[in-house]
C-alpha cells in the first residue's frame, strides 16, 4: 500500500471564475482524498513569484504570474494514499490538448495558459512541503479522522 500524504492543490482563477470550485472538490472528496486544508484568497506579486520561480526564465513567466494573481484562487491541501500522484493523474496534462476526457484539464480546459488547476508536481520532491508553507500557516492544516474509513474505502 502506498503512503500517505498530503498534496497542495489550487484551483487557478479562471476555475474560480467559471464556478468550477465544487466540481473540482467533488471529484476530490468522490474519489476517497480527504482535505485537510482550503483557502479562498487572493495571490498578490509575491506571492506568485515565489511559488512559480523555478519558471522565472521562461517566456511564459511574466504571463503566468499575470494570470495567477488576475482574480481569486481556491488553495487546499488534500490527503491520502499516494496523494500528489492521484491528483496529477485527475488532473491531466498541463496542455489541456493533450487531456484525456475525464480529467479535470481534459473536460474543462482548452488553452495551455488557462487550465484550471494546480498541482504540486510529484516529479519535484519537496514541492508539496514548500508550496503547502508557502500558502498555508502549520495551524491552519485540520487533523481529522473520517468516520469508519475501513468500510468506506
Ligand atoms: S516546464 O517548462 O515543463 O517546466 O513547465 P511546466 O511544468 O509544463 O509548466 C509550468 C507552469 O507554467 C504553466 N505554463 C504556461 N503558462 C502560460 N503559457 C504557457 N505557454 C505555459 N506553459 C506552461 C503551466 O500551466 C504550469 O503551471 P502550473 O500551475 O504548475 O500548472
Amino acid at each position: 500500500m502506498a503512503d500517505t500524504e498530503r498534496t497542495f492543490v489550487m484551483v487557478k482563477p479562471d476555475g474560480v471564475q467559471r464556478g468550477l470550485i465544487g466540481d473540482i472538490v467533488s471529484r476530490f472528496e468522490d474519489r476517497g482524498l480527504k482535505m485537510v486544508a482550503g483557502k479562498f484568497m487572493q495571490i498578490d506579486q509575491d506571492l506568485a513569484e515565489e511559488h512559480y520561480g523555478e519558471h522565472a526564465d521562461k517566456p511564459f513567466f511574466d504571463g503566468l504570474v499575470d494570470f495567477i494573481t488576475s482574480g481569486p484562487v481556491f488553495a487546499m491541501v488534500w490527503e491520502g494514499q499516494d496523494a500528489t500522484r492521484q491528483v496529477r493523474a485527475m488532473m491531466g496534462e498541463t496542455d489541456p490538448a493533450e487531456s484525456a476526457p475525464g480529467t479535470i484539464r481534459g473536460d474543462y480546459g482548452l488553452d495551455l495558459g488557462r487550465n484550471v488547476i494546480h498541482g504540486s508536481d510529484h516529479e519535484d520532491e519537496g514541492a508539496n512541503e514548500r508550496e503547502i508553507a508557502l500558502f498555508f500557516d502549520e495551524e491552519e492544516l485540520v487533523d481529522w479522522d473520517q468516520i469508519d474509513e475501513s468500510w468506506l474505502y
